[in-house]
């Protein structure tokens, strides 16, 4: 059996540094590799409520990242991958695939119409179906970026970067709409689950990790403890195998700063759903004249229908609005940290775990 602590977003708090830091303009470019840079490290969901043409055109127009949904015919999907494409941000607007036999061809067919961004996207990501897939992309199409996910684990990470892919999506439940956790006990609070694959898409020197062995084996007495201290402080993090996008739970600026430590972008639902830019009609309440539109969680799109749940979320105008708000949250929380760019974050950070008391705190409150 075994048994450990897993944290999530309102489990921890960045503990600010001594700061040099003169401008809380400074960029929050990242580089995901294949030549996809985004100058925000925004990526919206691939769900029907959040990204279709119109997000995808605001949201690689703004410099963050888009992938669109796949809960469409394969037709629908390439229209709305041609409506959106515009030569300038190609490369920051993606596709999705599931891993049935159909989608093979779908993944062909889509790339075929000038794709170059896949997400193999499943809830469980760290199955042979999935796995399968990536690698068959990998080969038929090297120079496709491949995002796959959703996984929760070092080792899931792993088997599909193994198997091929460029970055991670890491979530399993933490999602506003997800009921994963509570319909099937399973998932990891997104703080833990983020570090277990941050941890291993460090590269560790090989020699360096020798010398660590062999003093661990002249050292009888030496605890497991030290060991893996020893060796956690070779990962490099400027040398890494896989980027990662944290997917699920961030609710404002804080939590994205939080995730960037520890993954490379965040990708938002909740968030971007009721925007203009987000796919439905808008409905008007009749009692109180506010208006709405509705944010489903993608397994509900699905004939077992156990693990999402259907929302109506207020209409809050341009998605700019939001994406401001979010990146000056995230500017503010580097300057805490002392830190000129979101590479200087990952460097040094350290989380603090808060009691309820705390989390409380932080709220605005009275006396
Ligand atoms: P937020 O918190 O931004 O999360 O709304 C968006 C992410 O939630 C995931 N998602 C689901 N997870 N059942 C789940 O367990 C669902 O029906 C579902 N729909 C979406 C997904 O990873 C998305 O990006």
């Amino acid at each position: 059996m075994k048994l450990r602590q897993g944290l999530t977003f309102d489990d921890v708090l960045l503990v600010p540094r001594y700061s040099e830091v003169l401008t809380r303009n400074m960029p929050l470019d990242v580089d995901l590799g294949k030549g996809v840079k985004l100058s925000i490290p925004i990526v919206s969901a691939n769900m029907k409520n959040v990204t279709g043409s119109e997000m995808a055109l605001a949201m690689s127009g703004y410099g963050g990242m888009a992938l669109l949904h796949r809960f469409a015919s394969i037709d629908e999907q390439i229209r709305m991958f041609q409506e959106a494409f515009v030569p300038h941000y190609g490369k920051m607007i993606g596709c999705s695939v599931g891993v049935k036999d159909e989608d093979y061809g779908n993944a062909d067919a889509l790339v075929g119409a000038g794709c170059s961004v896949l997400c193999v996207d499943v809830a469980h990501g760290d199955h042979i179906l999935a796995i399968s897939m990536v690698e068959s992309l990998a080969k038929s199409h090297p120079d496709v970026m491949l995002i796959a996910g959703n996984v929760a684990t070092a080792g899931g990470a792993r088997r599909l970067y193994n198997a091929g892919a460029d970055v991670i999506k890491v979530g399993i439940g933490p999602g506003s709409l997800c009921t994963t956790r509570i319909e099937t006990g399973n998932g990891v609070p997104q703080i833990t689950a983020l570090m277990d694959v941050f941890d291993e898409s460090c590269n560790v020197d090989e020699a360096e990790l020798e010398q660590t062995k062999q003093w661990f084996v002249s050292h009888p007495t030496a605890n497991i403890d030290t060991l893996m201290t020893m060796v956690g402080s070779l990962r490099n993090k400027d040398d890494r195998k896989f980027k990662i996008i944290a997917d699920g739970g961030i609710r404002n600026g804080g939590d994205i700063a939080k995730a960037l430590c520890i993954s490379d972008a965040v990708m938002l639902g909740s968030l971007l759903a009721g925007t203009n830019e987000a796919p439905g009609t808008i409905e008007v309440d009749a009692t109180s004249g506010r208006k709405f539109k509705t944010y489903a969680g993608s397994s509900t799109h699905k004939a077992s229908r156990v693990e999402g749940v259907v929302r109506r979320v207020p209409c809050k105008g341009p998605v700019k609005h939001i994406l401001t708000k979010l990146t000056e949250g995230v500017q503010s929380g580097l300057s805490y940290q002392g830190c000129k760019n979101l590479g200087e974050l990952k460097e040094d950070y350290e989380f603090i775990q808060i009691s309820g008391a705390g989390l409380a705190e932080s709220h605005p409150h009275t006396y």
